[in-house]
């Protein structure tokens, strides 16, 4: 290898370039074959030593003649530039999701529910897959190359995450073989798998840096890294499962044998998927994965059942959001047994006084738990729970582990009562009980340290005042420094406050300084959000700021006048008079707004002319997501439900709308499209 590089720093004649070029090709094509045995086949030609030197000599010419380089080769999957955001991609087909399976009965109905549809009792065939707990995206190939990697978003407009998915090595960045349409769109689950996941945990803890939760966790964080250097190093790898759009080109009869095609073309696709007859058989499937689930080496959650047959998926059709023709049957949520060390009782921002369980640590589903809710005084009498005992927990996904059982049997003789203490854990101010509700709460108000937090906390979150950079360890150490009591003394902060705290560099200190003065521009439903009022949530907030248009509307308005706002009872109007009848909270206010915080009146706040107006949505839209018809029909005023009656307004019916538009018609209320539903927003009366 020496001479031939010692050769390339020569003046080169046409054809020494040429063979260059010729070698380069070769080179390229041989480390792809061995990428796709090693990281799609899982089946390797060579060692890793073979491997290694096959590609320094790509490295060493490339970098000789960077002229060369070209886009798909497999050099090129160490990362780009970091960007400063994602762009959006629209799905040319939307990107559904499952229906869920619980138990046995469930498949049946399944099964019966299909072969009704097709009014055919024939013995089905499924496609059984293991539902891998990752990140669904969607790859375009257009004439064998990868143009775009996008992730599912919110099934129809996604993010560009192509940098990122260029570095995932069971990518292929151009498709091998032949066959392939011209325009191919590939979907699958990007993860990240479970011995990566621990060496990836060891050489964080090792580097002082945060260590990730769980599989899926990383793999959602990598594939949504700007610094796609970053994303590369995590070794992410992807399974794909379906094909969306399909341009000039056919693909086979069976879900299945579309795999096949699929991993023919260099894709990467399950070893373990299985076709086959009839729902018991998808039974057995899954009660066999469930044993062998700890043995796989990537997280699953459930299996996956598709119908077979590519003609009947077309003839089944989808609804809204999933597909007639597949169905996931979820395993069931992950548990443990354990024992309650004690009970600790934690103060909420309106003074909630939450138990919290302090468990055994112990593993469930490969994470480890020392603390799970115990949510009120009632759920603690429920379960019969003492300090001592042996628990059952579970833990699904995201959720904050809970107790779900006490064994009783397993009691030991010196096991302790739960006892709510008298006065708070935080600023021993009394604890009260109000009549009827199963929440008790520290009387202390702002008085209390961990109230402060909370508010403080609450007030600088992103719906409300958005101050970035103001996290919670920000807040507990401006709180316990005692620089702070209230939100408004945050805009009386200065920069000497702030540099004398621990890790804080001036740099830091006034880039909080500058985004507290940026918060102070707001709107109206953000501040009285803010403000953190006992069950004064964002929509309640926006309909104070509609309904009365100004802060001291809101402040001098009885409860009489709240009652008479969109969704306030007399306990929400009770709970907001009365903290406006605090001296302290109007004190707060006044700082605030002495300090310059304005809340300026949103456009939308005030052109409410759908007010009163019940609306419902149904079908695909395609110019934008139901989510955003919803939020947009909510500025305006209306009511969005999720079920047609005769009190409904109007029905926007986008594409492939089903029962939901039959009943519409069935009660004759009115129905509009999306082109209506645009030219509603836009200001035209339907
Ligand atoms: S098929 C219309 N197959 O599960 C079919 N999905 O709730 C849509 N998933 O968002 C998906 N493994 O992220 C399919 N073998 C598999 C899967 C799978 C995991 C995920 C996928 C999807 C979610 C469905």
């Amino acid at each position: 290898m020496k001479e031939i590089s010692a050769g390339l720093s020569e003046a080169h004649t046409g054809s020494a370039i040429e063979s260059l070029v010729e070698e380069l090709a070769q080179l390229r094509k041989t480390i792809n074959h061995h990428n796709y045995r090693y990281h799609s086949l899982d089946s390797p030609e060579l060692s890793d030593a073979q491997f290694d030197l096959l590609f320094r000599r790509l490295r060493e010419i490339e970098t000789e003649h960077p002229e060369l380089v070209s886009e798909d080769s497999p050099s090129q999957r160490i990362g780009a530039k970091p960007l400063d955001g994602f762009s959006q991609i629209k799905h040319e087909l939307p990107m559904l999701s499952l229906a869920n399976a619980f138990d046995t009965d469930d498949m049946f109905d399944f099964d019966r529910r299909i072969k009704t549809r097709l009014e055919d009792h024939e013995t089905i065939t499924y496609a059984c897959e293991p539902k891998i707990d990752g990140i669904a995206v969607s790859l375009l190939y257009e004439n064998g190359k990868l143009t775009y990697g996008a992730t599912r978003g919110d099934g129809s407009i996604g993010e560009d995450i192509t940098q990122n998915i260029r570095t995932i090595e069971a990518v292929p960045l151009s498709l091998i073989g032949e066959g392939f349409p011209d325009r191919l769109e590939v979907r699958g689950e990007v993860y990240i798998s479970k011995s990566t996941f621990k060496a990836l945990n060891i050489a964080a803890e090792k580097a002082g840096e945060k260590i990730f939760a769980n599989p899926r966790n990383a793999a959602a964080g990598s594939v949504r890294q700007l610094d796609s250097r970053l994303t590369a190093r995590r070794k992410l790898t992807m399974y794909c499962y379906s094909v969306g759009l399909v341009e000039g080109g056919e693909l086979a009869a069976t879900q299945q044998e579309i795999l096949e095609q699929l991993r023919s073309w260099g894709l990467r696709t399950n070893p373990i998927v299985e076709a086959v007859d009839g729902i018991e058989n998808c039974i057995h499937y899954y009660e066999k994965l469930l044993k062998e689930r700890d043995a796989l080496d990537y997280e699953i959650d459930g299996v996956v059942f598709k119908v077979n047959n590519m003609m009947l998926q077309t003839r089944l059709g989808v609804l809204t959001r999933t597909p007639r023709w597949a169905v996931a049957h979820k395993f069931p949520p992950e548990e443990g047994i354990t024992h309650l060390l004690d009970v600790e009782f934690q103060v909420g921002r309106t003074g909630a006084i939450t138990p919290v369980a302090r468990l055994k640590p112990v593993k469930v589903g490969g994470v480890t738990i020392s603390n799970a809710t115990l949510h009120n005084m009632d759920e603690v009498k429920r379960l019969n729970l003492l300090i001592g005992d042996t628990v059952l927990i579970q833990r699904a996904g995201d959720v904050i582990p809970k107790v779900i059982k006490v064994f009783e049997d397993k009691r030991p003789k010196e096991a302790r009562e739960i006892i709510m203490p008298d006065s708070c854990p935080a600023c021993g101010s009394k604890i009260i009980l109000v009549e009827g509700e199963v929440i008790a709460r520290c009387s202390g108000g702002l008085l209390c340290q961990a109230q402060r937090k909370e508010r403080i906390r609450h007030f600088a979150s992103r719906l409300a005042l958005d101050i970035e950079g103001l996290g919670d360890k920000l807040v507990e150490q401006l709180v316990d420094a005692d620089l702070i009591k209230t939100p408004a003394d945050l805009f009386l902060l200065a920069i000497d406050d702030l540099v004398q705290l621990e890790r804080m560099a001036p740099k830091s200190a006034n880039n909080l300084l500058s985004a507290l003065k940026k918060s102070k521009i707001t709107t109206l439903s953000r501040l009285i959000y803010a403000l953190g009022i006992q069950e004064v949530g964002e929509s309640t907030a926006r309909n104070l700021a509609v309904y009365f248009k100004s802060l001291n509307g809101v402040i001098q308005a009885d409860e009489d006048q709240l009652v008479l706002v969109p969704d306030i009872g007399p306990i929400v109007a009770a709970n907001i008079a009365h903290f406006f009848n605090q001296e302290i909270n109007l004190k707060v206010l006044e700082s605030l707004l002495d300090s310059g915080v304005v809340p300026e009146f949103e456009t939308e706040e005030i052109t409410q002319i759908l007010e009163g107006q019940t609306y419902v949505l149904t079908g695909t839209l395609s110019q934008l997501t139901r989510n955003e018809a919803k939020v947009k029909l909510q500025a305006m005023g209306a009511k969005v439900s999720g079920s047609v009656s005769k009190n409904t307004s109007c029905v926007v019916a986008g594409d492939a709308a089903g029962s939901k538009l039959s009943k519409a018609r069935e009660l004759g209320v009115q129905i509009i499209d999306e082109d209506g539903l645009i030219k509603l927003l836009n200001g035209g009366n339907s």
